[in-house]
């Protein structure tokens, strides 16, 4: 058995999380491979929004298994306040869970270093959503963090401590105010409650289902160009957003990836700081952002809307090595007379068609112009009858990328989906 991925080609918020919703009845088991609370999974059914920062999208099916891996940070905190909104809406959770003890933990002191780090960066700041991602990553890879399987040793408060201090005397270097005391209480309630969990190998535990033939759907967080190798650094994440990071992130071996499911809204956002070559800070930028409902799933702030960014596109396909698209949001440009998308960049006097080192020194963006649908699509039933605009614009993309777009999301609800 192979394991396909669902992960995001853009900025993040593509709407994974609705995407690994719509998939998981085709799956036995659900799993997230990297990032922690900074993002933020919306999904929707029965009219009812959830959004999920830890727990993987598969979770409000009734036969599957959720698995979170080595490669996700998690914050007790946040984690806890989550497992109670599911646990209220009546599942089982601590049933469908699985957590790696290999997963690092995001102490109230991470959050701390990550606010005095944005606050003393000031105008170069990355906009982080200050859930102390960049901090937990930098001790896991300085190799001093502490993992999900240390809350089972009888030393854990000690380590806690040793860590913590650590963290004391780092923030000697900014002028920053701040009580961890007041975040501990919480913090060590989140892991009592993490306690009770299944914590296990579960690089162990999912190719045990993949050898039994159980079908493994991995689920990634951000989006390509928030990957800390291949994203606009520095304004990315701290983990790695793309296919190769579900293998580290799960402990699978890279023979056994299956289909790519590469997600991407039918124009772009980015919420935070760092270069947008194809941004729109005009009427059409706001109409995006008012008719897409673009405001942050876990911070609330407004995103940055633009139109689809064909040359950041064909790089995340091509880092991902993605043989599906998934395209979503197509049901909030319907009102537009023209749609643009991009297809090259004005760089030092000159039109790429590759991302440059430094995105912040694309002068212009060069568009192509399609023509809008302008048609009511958030209910149409079957590919057949989408507008013949809205199938040329998936020609185009298809064409342009040699990847099929094999399902069209038209509305958030679990129900507005077509496949092709
Ligand atoms: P994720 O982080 O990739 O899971 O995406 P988010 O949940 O942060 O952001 C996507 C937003 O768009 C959420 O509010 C979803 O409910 C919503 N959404 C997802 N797919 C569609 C769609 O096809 N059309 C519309 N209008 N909204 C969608
Ligand atoms: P999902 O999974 C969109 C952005 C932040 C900031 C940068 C670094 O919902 O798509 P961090 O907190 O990771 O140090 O922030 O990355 N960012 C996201 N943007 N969606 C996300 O997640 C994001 N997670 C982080 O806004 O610019
Ligand atoms: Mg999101």
């Amino acid at each position: 058995m192979k394991v396909d991925v669902v992960l995001g080609l853009q900025w993040g918020d593509e709407g994974k999380g609705k995407i690994v919703d719509v998939l998981t009845p085709q799956y036995d088991v659900v799993a997230r491979f990297q990032g922690g609370p900074n993002a933020g999974h919306s999904l929707e059914f029965n009219r009812i929004k959830h959004v999920l920062h830890s727990i993987p999208s598969g979770i409000f099916h009734d036969n599957q298994v959720n698995v979170i891996g080595n490669g996700v940070v998690i914050d007790p905190v946040i984690f806890k306040k989550e497992a109670d909104a599911i646990y209220s809406l009546g599942v089982d959770l601590k049933k469908k869970l699985l957590i790696s003890r290999k997963a690092h933990l995001i102490l109230p002191s991470h959050r701390i270093l990550d606010a005095a780090s944005e606050a003393a960066k000031g105008v170069t700041k990355i906009g982080s959503t200050l859930k102390g991602i960049g901090p937990t990553y930098m001790d896991k890879t300085g190799r001093n963090g502490l993992r999900v399987g240390d809350i089972l040793l009888p030393d854990f408060r000690e380590k806690y401590n040793h860590l913590t201090q650590k963290h004391r005397d780092l923030l000697r270097i900014y002028d920053y105010s701040y009580n961890i005391e007041e975040h501990e209480e919480q913090w060590f309630a989140g892991i009592e409650e993490m306690r009770g969990y299944t914590i296990t190998d579960t690089e162990y535990e999912l190719n045990r289902f993949l050898q039994e033939g159980r079908k493994v759907l991995a689920e990634g967080a951000q989006g390509t160009m928030l990957d800390i190798d291949f994203g606009s650094y520095p304004f990315v994440t701290s983990s790695n957003t793309i296919s190769a990071g579900a293998c580290t992130g799960l402990g699978i071996a890279p023979g056994r990836l299956g289909e790519i499911f590469g997600v991407f809204k039918a124009y772009c956002t980015r919420v935070g700081a760092g270069p947008f070559p194809s941004e729109l800070k005009d009427e059409t930028g706001n109409f995006l952002r008012e008719k897409g409902h673009e405001y942050g799933a876990t911070t609330g702030r407004p995103r940055r809307c633009g139109w689809l960014d064909l040359v950041a596109l064909k790089y995340a396909i091509l880092i991902n090595g993605a043989t599906q698209l998934f395209m979503t949001k197509a049901d909030v440009l319907s009102d537009l007379d023209t749609i643009k998308v991009c297809i090259g960049y004005w760089y030092n006097g000159k039109l790429i068609e590759q991302l440059p080192y430094d995105l912040g020194e694309i002068t212009a963006p060069e568009y192509v112009s399609l023509k809008g649908w302008k048609k009511d699509i958030s209910s149409i039933d079957g590919a057949s009858a989408m507008p013949a605009e809205l199938k040329a614009y998936i020609r185009f993309i298809e064409e342009e990328t040699g990847v099929p777009v094999k399902l069209v999301s038209l509305g958030p609800d679990r129900t507005q989906i077509l496949f092709r």
